[in-house]
């Protein structure tokens, strides 16, 4: 039988697009994975065993082909025989590579561009009755002339080489960004690409990602134990889910009060957990222990460090406590495919601009080995996945909350007094989005608290308070986010209601601004 972990290999060069490349993929039922482009198992593609390469896709970067030291073509992957797609960048290269100079444009192509194509290419069969479609361009760099052995089969209005096919050989490129949603055939290309050209299995799917995953963590965890910290969201719910499958009595969830928790979540975890989950729950109450730690912290890197570690330690503190004659050797994390590529992908760990707990604040001398489940996931997909491991949808369609909690939502110094005030207003919001109908509207929404005093007037008194800002955001994986068009009548009937409720709040505001170049939390 095929393996299911045939599928795309992406070379990442540095686009902005690549992680949305892997999505287009994956929409179509396509198994990918994407690799920096230097990255030493390239060679290894077609035989390695977790995954081997039925075609490759060369990411677009912001780098020039003609500059010393960009990121070259790995000359390996043409000898390996397979499909070979360069978007971009990758196109330049592949282009280079046969010969063809690649030269600047004057002024560059950049947005919606019309392109004329061939019919009677691959890559634009069925596409269009018509030969002309509109794609999204985003370069700097063209290739100027023909590459040997190798045909132009579309073209830009401003007469830039658009796409090309190799007259023998499945090699394509295009200049434009197939990935991106403004070129109207972008799926359609994709598809060719996939199905017509490359023969892809549409074979991924959560229905047959479980029993594999299932098999693997098997064959991982052997007789030993594991512990998932549960958070209540919506990843550590579908790992702990997934691993009651896989491995039942081998597992303890973990869930810890930090002190830093919304509004009665605690009892809703406990709730949904004796409902939905048939695993030994430990609820440790670790919430001076944290809220000490954090006493006079204000800086948000500092904060998550703190938050990472402890958590740690009151994981290995509870794992001490489980009575059970195996080994507790693991820790289950709900890390997704996002992090994982900002990790390794050729822009590097250097480009970290947030700790997330649960990838990069862990420390070293931790006892646990990881278990990442999620690891290959988007969180679409771990939503699909928690859809069919039996997770009811009020749990799966939760909106995500950081693990360092509300500790990176009040800006600078945490204590209980600004926690409680916080818990309120956020508890206010959120309620208000579900009596409303629209809290799945957003992707995700919260309150933040900027405990800096502005001056009101209730009734006949001055107030001199706290302000509280609201922040709501359309997003699909919380890479890229723009400001959810809430309607005012709804944030003014909000706004009233915190500030009548809460005395220490006496201004709300709502955030309008978009990642990048904000990020959706605010510290
Ligand atoms: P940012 O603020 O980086 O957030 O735009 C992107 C998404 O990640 C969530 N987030 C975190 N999740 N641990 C987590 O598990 C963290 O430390 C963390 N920081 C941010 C954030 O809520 C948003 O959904």
């Amino acid at each position: 039988m095929q393996s299911l972990k045939h599928g795309v290999l992406i070379l990442d060069y540095g686009s902005q697009y690549t992680l949305l490349i892997a999505r287009r993929i994956r929409e179509q039922n396509v198994y990918c994975e994407i690799w920096p482009c230097n990255d030493p198992r390239i060679s290894l593609a077609l035989e390695n065993n977790s995954f081997s390469a039925k075609a490759i896709i060369l990411s677009g970067g912001p780098n020039s082909v003609a500059v010393e030291n960009s990121p070259d073509l790995n000359g390996g992957i043409l000898s390996l025989n397979i499909p070979i797609l360069g978007i971009c960048y990758g196109m330049q290269l592949l282009a280079e590579a046969f010969g063809a100079k690649i030269k600047s444009s004057e002024g560059g192509e950049y947005g919606r561009t019309k392109i004329q194509f061939s019919h009677t290419a691959k890559l634009f069969a069925d596409i269009s009755k018509q030969n002309h479609t509109t794609v999204w361009m985003s370069h700097g760099d063209e290739v100027a002339n023909t590459p040997e052995n190798f045909t132009v089969t579309a073209q830009s209005e401003n007469g830039v080489i658009a796409a090309l096919e190799h007259n023998s050989r499945a090699l394509f490129a295009v200049q434009f960004h197939p990935e991106v949603a403004h070129t109207k055939a972008g799926n359609a290309i994709l598809n060719n690409f996939l199905f017509k050209i490359a023969n892809c299995t549409p074979n991924w799917n959560m229905e047959s990602f479980v029993p594999r995953a299932i098999k693997e963590i098997r064959t991982k965890v052997g007789e030993k134990h594991v512990i998932c910290g549960l958070s209540g969201g919506v990843d550590s719910s579908v790992v702990a889910a997934l691993l009651a499958k896989a491995i039942g009595s081998q597992l303890t969830c973990i869930f810890v009060d930090n002190g830093l928790l919304r509004k009665n979540e605690r009892a809703i975890v406990e709730e949904n957990f004796a409902k939905h989950f048939n695993v030994k729950l430990i609820v440790v109450d670790a919430r001076k222990r944290f809220l000490q730690a954090l006493a006079g912290i204000t800086d948000p890197e500092q904060k998550r460090k703190i938050i990472g570690e402890i958590f740690i330690r009151v994981f290995e503190d509870a794992s001490n406590e489980i009575t059970s004659d195996k080994e507790v050797a693991f820790l289950a994390q709900g890390t997704l495919y996002p992090d994982v590529i900002e990790s390794i992908s050729i822009r590097g760990p250097s480009a970290t601009i947030k700790s997330h707990h649960n990838v990069g604040g862990l420390p070293e001398d931790m006892k646990f080995a990881l278990i990442e489940p999620l690891r290959e996931l988007f969180k679409d997909e771990v939503r699909e996945l928690g859809r069919e491991l039996g997770l009811p949808n009020s749990l799966v369609m939760r909106h995500p909350f950081p693990g360092p909690g509300l500790a990176v939502r009040i800006i600078g110094e945490i204590n209980e007094e600004r926690l409680a005030v916080l818990r309120e207003a956020d508890h206010v919001f959120i309620q208000g989005l579900l009596d409303d109908n629209l809290y799945h509207d957003v992707w995700q929404a919260f309150a933040v608290l900027i405990p800096i005093k502005t001056v009101g007037v209730m009734g006949d008194s001055r107030t001199y308070e706290w302000l509280c800002a609201l922040r709501a955001v359309s997003s699909t994986d919380g890479m890229t986010a723009d400001r959810s068009h809430l309607p005012h009548e709804f944030l003014g009937r909000i706004s009233d209601k915190i500030i009548n409720s809460i005395p220490r709040i006496n201004r709300v505001v709502y955030d309008i601004s978009s990642k990048p170049p904000s990020t959706i939390e605010w510290e």
